[in-house]
Parts: C-alpha cells; sequence; structure tokens
C-alpha cells in the first residue's frame, strides 16, 4: 500500500480508502453491521488506514459502524474523515434531496457545523476528526464563512485537516487563500472525468490532495457486469440510467481492453481501474466503497499497483471511447 500526505496537514493516509456510504444503508438497500465492520477489518488488515464517511450516510448509521469497528485499532494509526452539511434532523432553505420520505437540508452554518462534529464524533467515539469536510456547498453561507468555522474546531483540537467536497473553483480558491484548506472530494473515475478539466489541475498545481469518489463509478467498473445484477429494494441504483442495459453494454466495450489487460497482468478490471485513477497527474488518494471484507481487501491490493507508461496509455485509450452516459 502506498501512503500520500492529505494537503499541507502531516496526516499520512492510504491511497486507497475505505468509502463507508454504502454501508450505511440508506440509497444502498439495507446494511448488515457485522458483515460491515468485518470490511472494515478487512481493509485495515491489508494497509488501508483511511475511512471516508459523512454523518449523513445512512443517517448516523455508517458513522456508528465505523465507531464499532475502529474501537479495536489504535486510533493514532488511523485517518478518519467525515463530513458535515446535511441535515435530516432540522429544515433550512435550501432542500438538498427528498427521497424515501426522507428530505436533507443544506446548511453550513457556523453554529451548526460545531453541533454536527459533536454528534459525529459521539457516534465514531473519538475525540478528534483527521479530516473534516464539507459535504455539498450552502448557497447561504459564504465559502468565507464556512472556512472561519472549520480554521476555530481545527484550533479547538477537534479535527485535524479540512476538506471541501463537490466544491466550486471559486470556493477552493477562497480556502487556499486562508492556507487552511488540505483536500478537494470530488467524483471522478474513467467514465466520470468532468473534474479534469477544473478542479483536478488546481489541485495538482496547488497543496490540495485530490480524493476521487465513486471511482468505480457504482459498481459499472467492475467485473461484476457482464452477469445480470439484482439490486435490493432501496438501491439507488434500480431506476438510475447510468445502469441501463444500453450504458451497460457500451461500459463493457470499453473495459474490453483493460480486461485483456488485466489478464495478461494476472490482475482484475477493478484493479487496473483504481491503479490508472490512482496515476491520473494531480489526483491523490481513491474513495472505494465496500460491503464485504472480500471486496474491501481485493480493493485494499490495488494501492501497490504501479501502471507502466504504455499500460497507462492503453487505459487512455479505452477511455477515450466512451461516449459518455447516455
Ligand atoms: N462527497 C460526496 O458527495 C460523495 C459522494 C459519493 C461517494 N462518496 C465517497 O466515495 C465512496 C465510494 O463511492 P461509492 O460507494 O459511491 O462508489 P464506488 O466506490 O465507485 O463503488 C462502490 C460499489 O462498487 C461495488 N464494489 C466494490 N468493490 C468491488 C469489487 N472488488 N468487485 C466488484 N464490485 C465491487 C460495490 O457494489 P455492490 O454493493 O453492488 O457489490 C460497492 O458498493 C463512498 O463510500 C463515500 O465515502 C462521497
Amino acid at each position: 500500500m502506498q501512503y500520500r500526505k492529505i494537503g499541507n496537514s502531516d496526516i499520512e493516509a492510504s491511497v486507497v480508502a475505505f468509502g463507508a456510504w454504502a454501508i450505511g444503508g440508506w440509497k444502498w438497500g439495507g446494511t448488515d453491521a457485522n458483515q460491515a465492520v468485518d470490511a472494515i477489518d478487512a481493509a485495515i488488515a491489508e494497509g488501508i488506514n483511511f475511512i471516508d464517511t459523512a454523518a449523513v450516510y445512512g443517517f448516523g448509521v455508517s458513522e456508528e459502524i465505523v465507531g464499532k469497528a475502529i474501537e479495536k485499532h489504535a486510533r493514532e494509526k488511523l485517518v478518519i474523515a467525515t463530513k458535515c452539511g446535511l441535515r435530516w434532523d432540522i429544515e433550512s432553505n435550501h432542500l438538498h434531496v427528498e427521497s424515501e420520505g426522507k428530505r436533507v437540508f443544506r446548511t453550513l452554518s457556523a453554529d451548526s457545523i460545531a453541533w454536527e462534529l459533536d454528534e459525529s464524533l459521539r457516534r465514531l467515539g473519538t475525540d478528534y476528526v483527521d479530516l473534516y469536510q464539507t459535504h455539498w456547498p450552502d448557497l447561504h453561507t459564504a465559502p468565507e464563512d464556512v472556512m472561519q468555522a472549520l480554521i476555530k474546531l481545527k484550533q479547538a483540537g477537534k479535527i485535524r485537516s479540512i476538506g471541501f467536497c463537490n466544491a466550486s473553483l471559486n470556493d477552493l480558491e477562497v480556502g487556499l487563500a486562508t492556507g487552511e484548506l488540505d483536500v478537494d472530494q470530488e467524483k471522478y473515475s474513467l467514465l466520470d472525468r468532468e473534474r479534469a478539466a477544473d478542479n483536478l489541475p488546481l489541485c495538482a498545481k496547488s497543496n490540495l490532495s485530490f480524493l476521487a469518489y465513486s471511482p468505480m463509478a457504482q459498481g459499472l467498473l467492475t467485473d461484476k457486469l457482464n452477469t445480470p445484477r439484482h439490486y435490493n429494494e432501496g438501491d439507488l441504483r434500480i431506476d438510475n440510467p447510468r445502469f441501463s442495459q444500453e450504458n451497460v453494454s457500451a461500459i463493457v466495450d470499453v473495459l474490453a481492453p483493460v480486461r485483456a489487460l488485466a489478464a495478461d497482468r494476472s490482475q482484475s478490471v477493478e484493479h487496473m481501474v483504481l491503479a490508472w485513477t490512482l496515476q491520473q497527474p494531480g489526483l491523490s488518494h481513491v474513495l472505494v466503497g465496500a460491503r464485504t471484507a472480500q471486496q474491501a481487501k481485493h480493493n485494499a491490493q490495488a494501492g501497490s499497483v504501479e501502471l507502466t507508461a504504455e499500460e497507462l496509455q492503453l487505459i487512455n485509450d479505452a477511455a477515450s471511447t466512451w461516449r459518455g452516459f447516455v
């Protein structure tokens, strides 16, 4: 496993992180807490020290499961990241999403951020988080004010580094001007490369870590695509047009040369996809969702795969045949 620093901090985080959204259950067709704890244990055993969760994942469930999993490990060896800004217990004037009878609102007021952090620390069973991130921008709170609220929490010793997710270039510039922003977390995969044109180049030239979320396009960039899938009720992929048969067939074609390369190297498509992502200029870590120990172990192994320039080019060529989602 390779480790890279988080922004300006001295925190060394594994390049493959355990993404803890799916184990929260909500939007992912439920969860099995024991299986999820086993998955985190397996990830840690394979050298992953970096876990990314959020208050809203399963409305606290993901953080509670992470808390349960980490209680038997040395806290100082782990890099725990969580997020604030999406509230399901209060209403604000910025509705984020309404789904399955739940309404989630955005808010990044200083009071709300401080309250949310204390709730997250309680659920995680720790007295600090290594990386605290805003989950989505709140159109009613200026990024300058958000940064000041986060810097205060850092000065209080409750957080060690600061990140923005789903951020505009302007938000990142505001954060960078304070000298205290360490992370930009964005959707990025072989099928989703929009941020390669804006945020990624900024991260490459500044000291911001770029954390790629959904790097396997929520399962579309895995070998599972070759067999018909069944998703549990409540799984966000059931009615999502990105998972239509038309898109899946096109992705199978895009991945054909990647699959051949994986076979030549006696590795898997997932390993090729994650290693390619990690070798994109400016990109520092991949946050990979897993729900079983087998998946977590397999994904962790991508953290020690190095692709040659020729192999990178082969995957670039395959990626350039992707026509986009229809
Ligand atoms: N900041 C944000 O707004 C934001 C948004 C999205 C995600 N994230 C972060 O990024 C993390 C990862 O994103 P994600 O969970 O959306 O997508 P992802 O990592 O691209 O895909 C995860 C899914 O891929 C499948 N999978 C995982 N390992 C596999 C393997 N070895 N072989 C075959 N299939 C495998 C699993 O689906 P099955 O259940 O079908 O097996 C898993 O749930 C999240 O957990 C979260 O930490 C952040």
